[in-house]
């Protein structure tokens, strides 16, 4: 069975055909960060109209990278949630617009779900039962994931989330949209000693984040220190933002008795989340996981491995369902 894949949740269009025997077959991205970039954000309306764009003729050049044509195509896996709700539109309605000229099943997803089984197209996948950390543009969430669709928060952001934060830093700092990467790569070159900012909500129990204090923290320390002091901001923060990770991440293992932790989402492509993780979980035995960078940030092939997952059990969109904008992970249905 091939599964086609699309993701137009925010400011990537992205497609892939996923097949249950081969694996994944072809995946392809069109990033609008360009068409953003003098905005210094998202801008919806925008989103929607490059997606009406692009969409078509990346599912051309996805299908002729395969060497398929349409009449390949067992289902079509799209996703429906979160995210803009004109972004959502446009992939819905090609999705199910394609299911229905062939005659083939459509289905809804989760775009955080996708995100949280995207470790799973690696060649080392984890095993269930773990934790995922899952930290992008608009989320921040500890989860216990016993299967797929068996959801359980144990903790989240109770402002800005994690890359949220990243980039609105960075734009503080004078570093452009999006800012995590930048944020991250100027981080490199700062001094770790000279600025320490605090861990939010670690001196306390519970699994919960906040981490909108360390973006005024930052503003704070560059009207004191000028624009100087930036790379040694960036550091201090970023340090900040991992160790506070690193902390919850450890407690949610302990709490839950858990020995994997997966990571996803936009802002585990972050080299130091990685590697602080990975020691510190190495310490009390514990494995870490996570997706190909390319695979961390938005893009077709997760949604399309999730499809064929939901697809492949026999789920369908109800008529008449469309898009949700909002829609908590805990509503998943186990497969
Ligand atoms: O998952 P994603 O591509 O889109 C959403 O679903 O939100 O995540 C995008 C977020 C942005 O906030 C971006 O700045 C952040 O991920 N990000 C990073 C890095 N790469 C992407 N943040 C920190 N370090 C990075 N290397
Ligand atoms: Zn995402």
């Amino acid at each position: 069975m091939i599964t086609l894949g699309i993701e137009t949740s925010c400011d990537e269009t992205g497609v892939a055909l996923y097949c249950s025997e081969r694996g994944l077959l072809a995946h392809l991205v069109h990033s609008q960060v360009a068409l953003h970039a003098e905005y210094g954000g998202v801008v919806p309306e925008l989103a929607s109209r490059d997606h009406v764009r692009k969409l078509v003729p990346l599912l051309e050049a996805l299908l002729q990278q395969a060497g398929l044509n349409t009449a390949a195509v067992d289902g079509v896996a799209y996703t429906a949630g979160p995210g803009l709700i004109g972004a959502l539109l446009v992939g819905a309605t090609v999705a199910r617009g394609f299911a229905w000229a062939r005659g083939i099943p459509a289905l809804g997803v989760h775009h955080m779900e996708a995100h949280l089984l995207a470790p799973l197209l690696e060649e080392r996948a984890p095993a269930f039962p773990f934790v995922a950390l899952l930290v992008s543009g608009g989320h921040t969430q500890l989860v216990e994931v016993t299967g797929v669709g068996c959801y359980r928060l144990l903790g989240e952001s109770l402002d800005d989330a994690a890359g949220e934060a990243f980039d609105k830093t960075a734009k503080l700092l004078g570093l452009g949209y999006p800012g995590g990467p930048a944020l991250s790569h100027l981080a490199l070159s700062g001094d770790p000693q000279r600025f320490r900012f605090p861990r939010p909500m670690t001196d306390r129990p519970g699994l919960d984040f906040s981490f909108s204090g360390l973006k005024t923290f930052a503003l704070t320390t560059l009207q004191q220190e000028g624009l100087a002091a930036q790379a040694d901001i960036a550091r201090a923060f970023e340090e900040a933002v991992v160790e506070t990770m690193v902390i919850k991440c450890r407690r949610a293992l302990q709490a839950s008795g858990h020995r994997r932790l997966v990571m996803a989402g936009g802002v585990s492509a972050n080299q130091r989340l990685r590697s602080r993780l990975a020691e510190a979980l190495a310490e009390m035995e514990a494995e870490v996981f996570y997706p190909r960078p390319e695979f961390c940030t938005d893009n077709g092939a997760m949604i399309a491995y999730l499809g064929h997952l939901r697809l492949g059990a026999g789920q369908r969109d109800a008529a008449g369902s469309t898009p949700r904008p909002r829609w908590p992970l805990e509503e998943l249905v186990p497969l």
